[in-house]
């Protein structure tokens, strides 16, 4: 990122402590950085610590004759390549949106013609509250970036929507936005994610507990670093990743064929929790609950989509075909049978016999031809990132 340069406007909100580290990040990279504290923000970080990072004044007052001699707000507003504002509280969302300006951060936001990229951090029921999705429905189509929240423990004590991103995912959507080119530019992947739905007649199915995170993490850890990225879905619920071209399909059968119609790609990872089975014969019709008697269902064996795409011939087989094995019992065997089986060439060996399945978070054992590496607990988002780091080196070493 030598060459450019990056406005930080640091909210008053508790994630503003990560904003520190999202200034190192950007420093490393050669970045020049300055930093704007609101007032809010200035009661979670003092300018002192922001200045040490960046190495420059830190701008906090409009109306300060020192800030306006150390640079004019309205030349503030324009002198970088991009706007950040992580925390972007429920506060200067909404300043932004209705284009208020009574301090020097909604001043330069408002005089600003420069990209901006903002980073929600609020509570949980702020964040799903009608009046914030409206502005966050303007500033969208006002053309400006998010990156985040994410979904975990808040430090309200609350959990759900409204942690502020991580700061290397910040670090990343800031490089996508700037057209910085990604490690992973130019690499094709398909990540397969969620259920699959499995009908037993119209209004009825089978189903499974996956609510299809981890692959939705991984798929937009993925497009962060520049991937192109297929990011075939079961029905979920959750938000679908950034940046991602998005296929839903409801069954195995056409996931499989979504998979197939996909390739060829250099990458494949499969998250998805497939049905092993299929309703024989799942027919037009409702089935009729009938006095006294029972329905009896016949099943037929889905394709292994994983396997199959393990088992294709050397050229058209992509690079790297990534699986996971979700175990209850005798995880890391089973999980050693199943990479033997399916025929991988990396297997992602995680217990769900707790709150993995629909939970934010996920302990991984790596089962790669080169040996097995066990990760400690982490959120999904970082087990994404972990995973997308050893897919870099991977493509990049001989
Ligand atoms: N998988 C697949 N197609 C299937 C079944 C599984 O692509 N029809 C993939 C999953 O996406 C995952 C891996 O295979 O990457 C292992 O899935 P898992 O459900 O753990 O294994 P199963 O093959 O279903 O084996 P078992 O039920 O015996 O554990």
């Amino acid at each position: 990122m030598n060459g450019n340069s990056i406005t930080i406007i640091i909210g008053g909100g508790i994630a503003a402590y990560k904003s520190l580290e999202l200034i190192r990040l950007f420093k490393k990279a050669g970045a020049r950085v300055r930093a704007v504290l609101t007032r809010a923000g200035a009661e979670f970080v003092t300018p002192l610590s922001v200045s040490a990072l960046t190495g420059e004044p830190v701008f906090e007052d409009l109306f300060n004759l020192d800030d306006e001699a150390k640079m004019g707000h309205i030349q503030l507003s324009r002198a970088a390549d991009l706007i950040i504002v992580a925390p972007a509280t429920a506060d200067l969302m909404a300043k932004m949106a209705n284009g208020l300006a009574n301090d020097l951060a909604t001043t330069l936001l408002l005089a600003t013609d420069t990209p901006v990229l903002i980073a929600p951090a609020m509570n949980v029921r702020m964040w799903e509250h009608i009046a914030t999705k409206r502005n966050l429905a303007t500033l969208r189509a006002d053309g400006i970036m998010t990156v985040g929240p994410d979904e975990g423990d808040m430090a309200c004590g609350e959990f759900g929507f409204g942690r502020m991103a991580e700061p290397d995912a910040i670090f990343e959507a800031a490089k996508a936005a700037l057209g910085v080119p990604g490690p992973l530019d130019g690499k094709y992947i398909v990540v397969t994610s969620g259920p699959t739905h499995e009908p037993i007649d119209p209004v009825r199915y089978i189903a499974n507990r996956s609510s299809g995170r981890q692959g939705a993490a991984i798929a937009e850890a993925l497009a962060r670093r520049g991937a192109q990225v297929s990011y075939i879905t079961g029905p979920v619920s959750i938000p679908a990743p950034k940046g991602v071209d998005v296929i839903k399909v409801e069954t195995a059968a056409q996931m499989f064929d979504a998979v197939n119609n996909s390739l060829p790609a250099d990458v494949t990872i499969f998250a998805a929790a497939v049905a092993d089975w299929r309703v024989d014969g799942a027919g037009a019709s409702k089935i009729k609950k009938q006095k006294g008697e029972l329905p009896t269902f016949t099943f037929a064996e889905n394709p292994d989509i994983l396997a199959s795409i393990s088992a294709l011939p050397k050229k058209q087989r992509p690079k790297l075909v990534i699986g996971f094995a979700a175990e209850t019992d005798h995880v890391l065997e089973n999980a050693r049978a199943k990479k033997k089986r399916k025929n991988c060439d990396w297997l992602l060996a995680n217990d769900v016999s707790g709150d993995v399945m629909g939970g934010t978070n996920n302990q991984i054992t790596l089962i790669s031809d080169s040996g097995e590496e066990s990760w400690p607990m982490m959120s999904k988002n970082d087990v994404a990132n972990r995973l997308a780091e050893k897919i870099m080196k991977a493509l990049t070493t001989p």
